[in-house]
């Protein structure tokens, strides 16, 4: 991909202060784009980008940080929807209210600030929304019932939003990350009684056998939001090492 691609473009991208969001903005950047942060944690955000603060499951606050970014940069062309929360356990595990938390995050989030971009993706040129899925939205991962829930649903909102915006020019996509190096998971292996041991289960979980980089989700993001991607809505790019799609026999030896 060559440099200009992006140029005089805005991007917004959700939970761009860290892991996988920060990896998005730097690539946006690096092709041209110009990127504004909404998180509702700024403090570590890259100094280089606008960042303004935003809790995605307060629409609010969303609306509001939406507002000044196009007040900030009169245009709005590219929406990344990456800020997300994890669950653990089974059905069981979790009480309703922790549901509701979840999914106020993780799916209305999306919806939310979507809403919010539309006026301005309305008017793009070219408009791109990208949404973050997971693995765990097509394969049955133990332990994680409700962010499962979540991220199934993130994969039919992506599905329905495309039909939704395609006659207005606007293009929504997916990209299914499996296991990614970020803090996120970083906190996870902190609070395994055994955290090497952990994060080697992790590795091995995924056919290619080592954890993925931030930079390999980003990479997929940057081709789906592309102005050159003009065909392609609707879809989900799985980055997961093989995992959804592949069973291998043990390696040998
Ligand atoms: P992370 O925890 O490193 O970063 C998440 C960012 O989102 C943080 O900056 C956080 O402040 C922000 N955020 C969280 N809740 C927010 C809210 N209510 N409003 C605004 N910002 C909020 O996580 P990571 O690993 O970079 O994950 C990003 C996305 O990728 C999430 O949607 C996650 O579900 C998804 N994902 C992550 C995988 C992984 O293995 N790390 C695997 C598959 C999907």
């Amino acid at each position: 991909m060559t440099a200009p691609q992006f140029d005089g473009l805005v991007a917004v991208v959700t939970g761009g202060a860290s892991g996988i969001g920060a990896a998005i903005v730097a690539r946006l950047r690096e092709h041209g784009a110009i990127v504004a942060v909404l998180d509702r944690d700024i403090a570590h955000a890259d100094t280089a980008v606008s960042a303004f603060h935003a809790d995605v499951s307060d629409r609010r606050s969303v609306d509001a940080a939406m507002a000044s970014v196009g007040e900030r940069f009169g245009r709005i062309d590219i929406l990344v929807n990456n800020a997300g929360i994890g669950a653990q356990g089974d059905i069981t595990a979790n009480d309703d209210d922790e549901w509701a938390r979840v999914q106020s995050v993780n799916v209305t989030g999306i919806a939310r600030t979507s809403a919010a971009a539309m006026p301005w993706l309305r008017r793009s040129p070219s408009a791109a929304i990208c949404n973050i899925g997971s693995v765990a939205a097509i394969v049955g991962m133990q332990q994680r019932a409700l962010y499962s829930a979540t991220k199934g649903a993130v994969v039919a909102l992506t599905r329905a939003m495309a039909a939704d915006h395609l006659r207005e020019g606007i293009r929504v996509n997916a990209v299914n990350p499996g296991t990614v190096d970020t803090e996120w998971v970083a906190r996870l292996l902190g609070s395994a009684e055994n955290p090497a041991a952990e994060r080697a289960a992790l590795e091995a979980r995924q056919p290619h056998g080592r954890l993925i980089e931030a930079l390999e989700v980003a990479d997929a993001v940057l081709y789906l939001v592309s102005p050159l991607s003009r065909s392609t809505t609707g879809t989900c790019v799985e980055v997961d090492g093989g995992m959804a799609a592949l069973r291998l026999r043990p390696a040998a030896g």
